[in-house]
C-alpha cells in the first residue's frame, strides 16, 4: 500500500561486530509492527545517493553471527553538507520513511542529529569496537574486539614465552584506550600504554621490568593504545634497556571483524528492538545507549556533550596484578 510507513536503517563509520545483529532486530521488530523496512547501503553516502533496498524477514535471516555490516558502511564528508542532507530527506520522504535508525559512532549520531532536526526523526544505536561513545557504558563490537585481541596476544605470549621476549601489541581505539585497557586485563599485560593515563617509560617499564627478572619473569606482553602508537621504537627503547628481546606487533583491522560475541547479539538485538520502538512513537533524535547496566535513550546533543571519564581503577587494578 502506498501510504504504508517505512522505517530504513543504515549502518556508519568504522565496521563492528554486531552491527547485523543490530540491523536484524531493527528489520524484524519493524516488520512486526507493520512497517515497510529499507536498508540503506553504505552508510550517509547511501541515503544521499538513494541506495536503498526494501528489506523483508527473510533478507536478515542467518546474519546475527555474522561480523561486518551486510548493509556496508562508509565515511560520506559531503553529509555535513546542506544539499546532501537534504537530499537524503527527500530520499526517505519518497519512501514514506517516517524514521531512520544509524548504527555507527558520535559522528553518525552527529548526522541523526541533523537529520531529527530538519524532520526526519533518526535514533542512534552505539557501535564502534572503541567504546568510545560518552554517553553510553556500552558499543556494540566492543567484547568481540576484546576477545579478539586477547585471542591474538595469547598467541604472541606462546612466542615470547619461548624466546624470552618483550611483545608490544599495538591496538586499536582511535584516540580512547578502552580497548587496551580491557585487552590487558585480560591477558595479565605487563604494562598498559593509554593517552587517558601519563606514561614514564622508566617507572612504569624499566624498573618494574627488573623486578620481575628479578622475581624470575623472563617474558613480558605490553599492550599500547593507537593513541600513543610507537609501539616499534617502544620495542627498541625496552631492549635497549632492559636487554629484553623485544618485537612489536599491530594487530590492525582483524580487531574489527570476527563473529559477534554473545554479549555483542544480545545487546545489539535489545538495541535494534529498543531504536523501533521509539520511531514506532515518532520519537527522533535519540540515541540508545546503556547506563547502570541498562538499555534507556538519551537526547542526541545531551549525549554528544557528555564526557565518559577512563576508568583509572581498573587501570591501577591491572598496575597492581600484573606483576
Ligand atoms: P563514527 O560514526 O564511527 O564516529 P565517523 O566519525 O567516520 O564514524 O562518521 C561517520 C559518518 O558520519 C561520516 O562519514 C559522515 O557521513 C557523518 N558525520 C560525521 N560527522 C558529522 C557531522 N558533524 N555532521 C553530519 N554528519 C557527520
Ligand atoms: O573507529 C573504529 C576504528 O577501527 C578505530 O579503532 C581505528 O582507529 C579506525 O577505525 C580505523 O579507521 P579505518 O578503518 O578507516 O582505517
Amino acid at each position: 500500500m502506498a501510504d504504508k510507513k517505512a522505517i530504513a536503517v543504515l549502518t556508519s563509520g568504522g565496521d563492528a561486530p554486531g552491527m547485523n545483529a543490530a540491523v536484524r532486530s531493527v528489520v524484524r521488530t519493524a516488520i512486526a509492527k507493520g512497517f515497510t523496512v529499507y536498508g540503506i547501503k553504505e552508510g550517509y553516502y547511501g541515503l544521499v545517493n538513494d541506495m536503498f533496498e526494501e528489506l523483508t524477514l527473510r533478507s536478515v535471516s542467518d546474519i546475527i553471527n555474522r561480523g561486518g555490516t551486510v548493509l556496508r558502511s562508509a565515511r560520506c564528508l559531503e553529509f555535513k553538507e546542506e544539499w546532501a542532507m537534504q537530499k537524503g530527506i527527500e530520499n526517505c520522504k519518497k519512501r514514506n520513511i517516517c524514521g531512520l535508525v544509524v548504527i555507527g559512532g558520535d559522528g553518525s549520531f552527529r548526522g541523526a542529529k541533523d537529520l531529527s532536526e530538519r524532520g526526519l526523526p533518526a535514533v542512534g544505536i552505539p557501535a564502534t569496537i572503541d567504546n568510545d561513545i560518552s554517553a553510553s557504558e556500552y558499543s556494540i563490537g566492543f567484547d568481540t574486539a576484546i576477545d579478539t585481541v586477547m585471542e591474538m596476544a595469547d598467541r604472541i605470549r606462546d612466542t615470547s614465552s619461548s624466546h624470552l621476549r618483550c611483545s608490544v601489541i599495538e591496538v586499536m581505539g582511535r584516540h580512547a584506550g578502552w580497548l587496551a585497557l580491557e585487552s590487558g586485563i585480560a591477558v595479565g599485560a605487563s604494562a598498559i600504554i593509554v593517552s587517558e593515563v601519563p606514561f614514564n617509560f622508566e617507572e612504569d617499564i624499566v624498573k618494574p621490568f627488573k623486578k620481575h627478572i628479578e622475581t624470575g619473569r623472563h617474558s613480558f606482553i605490553v599492550i599500547v593504545a593507537e593513541g600513543v602508537g610507537g609501539s616499534a621504537e617502544l620495542a627498541k627503547k625496552i631492549e635497549a634497556a632492559t636487554g629484553v628481546e623485544s618485537r612489536a606487533t599491530i594487530l590492525g583491522h582483524v580487531q574489527r571483524g570476527g563473529s559477534p560475541t554473545a554479549k555483542d547479539r544480545i545487546i545489539a538485538t535489545k538495541m535494534g528492538h529498543y531504536a523501533v520502538n521509539l520511531l514506532e512513537k515518532g520519537i527522533g533524535k535519540r540515541v540508545v545507549v546503556m547506563r547502570d547496566n541498562a538499555i534507556t535513550d538519551l537526547d542526541i546533543f545531551e549525549a554528544l556533550s557528555m564526557k565518559k571519564p577512563f576508568d583509572v581503577e581498573s587501570y591501577n587494578i591491572a598496575k597492581e596484578v600484573n606483576i
